[in-house]
C-alpha cells in the first residue's frame, strides 16, 4: 500500500472511506494548468534564490511541461488516494525527475491552493466577461431587430406606462455592464500572490515573494509586484471566492428576471413575443405546447448560483485561524457557480438570437389609453393645475371612462370638462402614443431619440 507523502509520523494509512471522503481530486483536477504554472514560478524563484541549482530548475519545469501535456490530452492517471490536484502533480513529477523532491521546499498547500484559485480567478473573470459581451450583444440585436415596437410597461405587473421595447431590453444591458464592473473588480481582488505564506507562517529559508509574483503576472498596473501583506490571512481568507460567487449570483438575479419578462411575453397572454424553437420543447402529452423551458432553467439555475453564495458564506463564518480542511469545500460552489454562469449567458445569447417581436400583438396591448392617463396629468400641470389635484382629477375621469364603459381617450369632452374645466379642447391630443413618446427626451428616458442613442453607445461599446 502506498504511502501518503505525510505519512512520516503515522503507523496506518487512511481507511479507505477517509481516502474517499477526503479526496479532492474529483473536483479540483480543473486547476493542474494553474497548479503547474504556479509550481514552475515557485522552481524558477528557488533557483533565483539559490535553493535548488538551475539544472534542477530546468529538469522540474521540462517534468512539468509533460505532465501538463498529458493532463490537456486527457492521459494523466489522476489518483484519489493522493487526495488532491497538487499531490497528484508532485507525485507523478517525482516518479520521472529527482529534483521534484525540492519543489515543495518553503511551500505549503495552503498557500499553494490559494495560489491556484486566484490564478484561476483572474481566468475565470476574463471568461465570464466574455459571456456577458455575448448576452450584451444578442440583447442588443433583439433592440435594433425589433426595438421601436412600443409595448406596456409594468410596475406591480399591472400596465403602467409606455415604453420601446429597445428600451426594456436595454434595462439588462445595463444590469450585465454592471456584472461586467464586478468581475473586473473581482479579478482586480484576486490579484495578489499568496506563495510565500507557507502553511501559515512563512518559511526560515530565504526566498523572493516578489519574484515569483512578477513570474505569475501578480502585478499592478505599473508592472509592481503584488504580495499579500499577512501569511495568516492568507492562507485562511476566502474573500475573493465569495466575491465571485456574489458576482456570479447577481448575473444569476438579473438573467432569471430577463428569462421571467420572456417567459411572461411569450405566453398566449400577453404575447409580445415568438421564442425560437430550438430553445423552447414541447409537451410529451399535449400537443399545442410550446414551452419556454430555456427561461425557465435559467430561473432555476439562478436559484443555484444563490444556494453557492450561501454554502461559502456559511462556510467562512465561524472557522478560526487559519486554514482548515472544511475551506477543501470551497471549490464545488466556486467551480458550479463558474460553469452554470458560463452555460446559462450562453443559453441567454441563444434564447435571444432568433427571437421576434409579435407588432401586432405589442400594438393592441399598447393602444391602452389607460397607459397614458400619467400624461393626462402632467397635461393638467401644464395647465396650471398642482400635480396632487391632478392626480385626483384624472382619476376622476378614470373612474368614469371605467363606470360608463367608454375608453378613455373616447369620453365626451363635455363630460370631462365637467370634472375639470382646466380639460380643454385638446385635453385627448394626450392620447397620441407616438406624440406621447417624443415628449420623452431626458436622459434615460424611453423618447425615440433618447433610445436611439442609447442603442448607439451600446453599439459602440459592444462593437
Ligand atoms: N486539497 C486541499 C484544499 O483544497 C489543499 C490544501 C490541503 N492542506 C492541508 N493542510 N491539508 O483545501
Amino acid at each position: 500500500k502506498q504511502q501518503a507523502t505525510w505519512g512520516g509520523r503515522f503507523s496506518a494509512g487512511p481507511a479507505e472511506l477517509m481516502l474517499s471522503f477526503s479526496e479532492s481530486v474529483s473536483f479540483d483536477a480543473r486547476l493542474a494548468p494553474f497548479d503547474i504554472a504556479g509550481s514552475k514560478a515557485h522552481s524558477a524563484m528557488l533557483a533565483h534564490v539559490g535553493l535548488i541549482t538551475a539544472a534542477e530548475r530546468d529538469a522540474i519545469h521540462a517534468g512539468l511541461d509533460v505532465i501538463a501535456e498529458e493532463v490537456a490530452a486527457g492521459k494523466f492517471k489522476w489518483n484519489p488516494a493522493l487526495e488532491d490536484v497538487h499531490m497528484n502533480i508532485e507525485q507523478a513529477l517525482t516518479k520521472r525527475v529527482p529534483a521534484a523532491a525540492k519543489l515543495h521546499t518553503a511551500r505549503s498547500r495552503n498557500d499553494q491552493v490559494a495560489t491556484d484559485m486566484r490564478l484561476f480567478f483572474k481566468w475565470a473573470c476574463v471568461e465570464v466577461d466574455g459571456r456577458l459581451a455575448e448576452a450584451q450583444k444578442a440583447l442588443l440585436a433583439l433592440a435594433e431587430q425589433d426595438g421601436e415596437v412600443m409595448i406596456p410597461g409594468y410596475t406591480h405587473l399591472q400596465r403602467a406606462q409606455p415604453v420601446q421595447v429597445a428600451h426594456h431590453l436595454a434595462a439588462y444591458l445595463e444590469m450585465f455592464e454592471r456584472d461586467r464592473a464586478r468581475f473586473a473588480a473581482v479579478a482586480d481582488h484576486a490579484n495578489w500572490c499568496p506563495l510565500g505564506a507557507g502553511a501559515l507562517a512563512g518559511t526560515t529559508l530565504p526566498i523572493d515573494r516578489e519574484f515569483t509574483a512578477k513570474t505569475l503576472g501578480f502585478v499592478d498596473a505599473r508592472g509592481r509586484p503584488r504580495v499579500t501583506q499577512n501569511s495568516m490571512d492568507t492562507v485562511a481568507d476566502r474573500d475573493v471566492f465569495i466575491e465571485f460567487a456574489t458576482a456570479c449570483a447577481l448575473v444569476g438575479a438579473h438573467f432569471s428576471r430577463l428569462a421571467e419578462d420572456l417567459i411572461l411575453w411569450s405566453s398566449s397572454e400577453f404575447g409580445y413575443i415568438n421564442l425560437p424553437d430550438t430553445f423552447c420543447t414541447g409537451s410529451s402529452l399535449m400537443p399545442q405546447k410550446k414551452n419556454p423551458d430555456s427561461c425557465e432553467l435559467l430561473r432555476g439555475k439562478a436559484a443555484r448560483l444563490h444556494g453557492n453564495l450561501t454554502t461559502l458564506l456559511t462556510m467562512v463564518k465561524g472557522l478560526p485561524l487559519t486554514y482548515n480542511r472544511d475551506l477543501q469545500e470551497d471549490k464545488p460552489p466556486v467551480f458550479d457557480s463558474f460553469d452554470q454562469t458560463m452555460t446559462c449567458l450562453a443559453v441567454v445569447a441563444g434564447t435571444l438570437t432568433g427571437a421576434e417581436i409579435r407588432r401586432d400583438r405589442c400594438a393592441k396591448a399598447v393602444a391602452d389609453p389607460a397607459l397614458l392617463a400619467t400624461d393626462l396629468a402632467d397635461y393638467l400641470v401644464e395647465h396650471g393645475v398642482p400635480f396632487r389635484e391632478a392626480h385626483h382629477v384624472v382619476g376622476a375621469v378614470v373612474k368614469l371612462a371605467e363606470t360608463s364603459g367608454v375608453p378613455l381617450n373616447e369620453l365626451a369632452t363635455a363630460d370631462v370638462q365637467q370634472i375639470h374645466p382646466a380639460l380643454g379642447d385638446d385635453w385627448a391630443s394626450v392620447f397620441d402614443l407616438e406624440r406621447a413618446a417624443a415628449r420623452r427626451t431626458g436622459t434615460g428616458m424611453p423618447g425615440p431619440k433618447q433610445v436611439r442613442r442609447q442603442l448607439a453607445r451600446w453599439k459602440k461599446r459592444l462593437g
